[in-house]
């Protein structure tokens, strides 16, 4: 079988802390695919690797097949489809809704797009999030919820083929999640294969076909949901040991 994305022994050193340690990953054509772990496991740092933000200290990644970690720049491979948002989000602050978006369909598709079609594209990119009526509306003046819809409509303004997804539901509350819940299942149905970062259970459990668990930078497991929120070391590293002995010896485990 080809994946989408392959990773081979990904590491990635900042000085002498190593964020990502050696770790293998294959995301397959048209699924949604979630990476969890807890805070500082380096679940930001696989995505800055696989979009080119940060070098690998070790290993490489494949995108349909062909190597772009160290071979390509940050550019060219969203130029190759793939899109991301950002944690914090990174919006161009003297522009505007439309403007952040056109920043996505002009500079962001393979060799800049057809310039007559960026109209059409940026309209449909705000129509999907549901922010076209805040068109002409400066991203610094929005609260995080609408924010987070630019990052989001300007990631799909580029077209992508694969959509890195970095807690877009983060600060929002149970409606809003529901909202953006629904617009990543469809985004999926459009064809766009998805790699989702989320610390929100219900969110995981629910949109992700497979997740990885990642811990102080090493994989924990890649599975199903279901088979992943039984793993022991998963419990492990994220209630403690002292849970998953407990488990072990048959106690209560409601919660996990
Ligand atoms: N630019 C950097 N320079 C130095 N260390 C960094 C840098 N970026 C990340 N790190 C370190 O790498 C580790 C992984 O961080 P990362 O942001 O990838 O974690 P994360 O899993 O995304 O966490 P969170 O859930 O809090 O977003 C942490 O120890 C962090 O302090
Ligand atoms: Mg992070």
């Amino acid at each position: 079988m080809e994946y989408l994305m392959q990773g081979f022994g990904v590491s990635i050193s900042f000085g002498g802390v190593q964020a990502v340690k050696d770790v293998d990953f294959e995301v397959r054509d048209g699924e949604i695919f979630g990476i969890i772990g807890p805070n500082g496991a380096g679940k930001t740092t696989l995505l800055n690797g696989i979009s080119g933000l940060v070098p690998l200290s070790g290993g490489e990644i494949h995108f349909r097949g062909k190597r772009i970690s160290g071979v390509k720049k940050p550019h060219q491979i969203t130029r190759l489809g793939i899109g991301r948002t950002f944690q914090v989000t990174r919006p161009f602050e003297g522009l505007t809704v439309r403007e952040n978006v056109a920043v996505g369909a002009v500079f962001g598709r393979p060799r800049g797009g057809r310039k007559a079609d960026v109209h059409e594209v940026v309209e449909a990119a705000m129509r999907f999030v549901g922010n076209a009526d805040k068109r002409d509306a400066l991203v610094p003046d929005l609260p995080v919820a609408q924010r987070k819809r630019v990052e989001l409509a300007r990631a799909l303004a580029i077209e992508p083929k694969l959509l890195l997804l970095d807690e877009v539901m983060a600060g929002l509350n149970q409606k809003e999640i529901e909202v953006v819940m629904d617009m990543v299942r469809r985004i999926r149905e459009r064809g766009t294969t998805v790699i989702l970062i989320e610390h929100i259970m219900k969110v995981v459990m629910g949109l992700c076909d497979r997740i990885m668990v990642l811990n102080y930078g090493e994989r924990l497991c890649c599975d199903e949901p279901d088979v992943v929120c039984r793993n022991d070391d998963v419990i492990c590293a994220y209630l403690g040991q002292r849970f998953t002995q407990k488990r072990r010896n048959g106690g209560a485990t409601s919660g996990a």
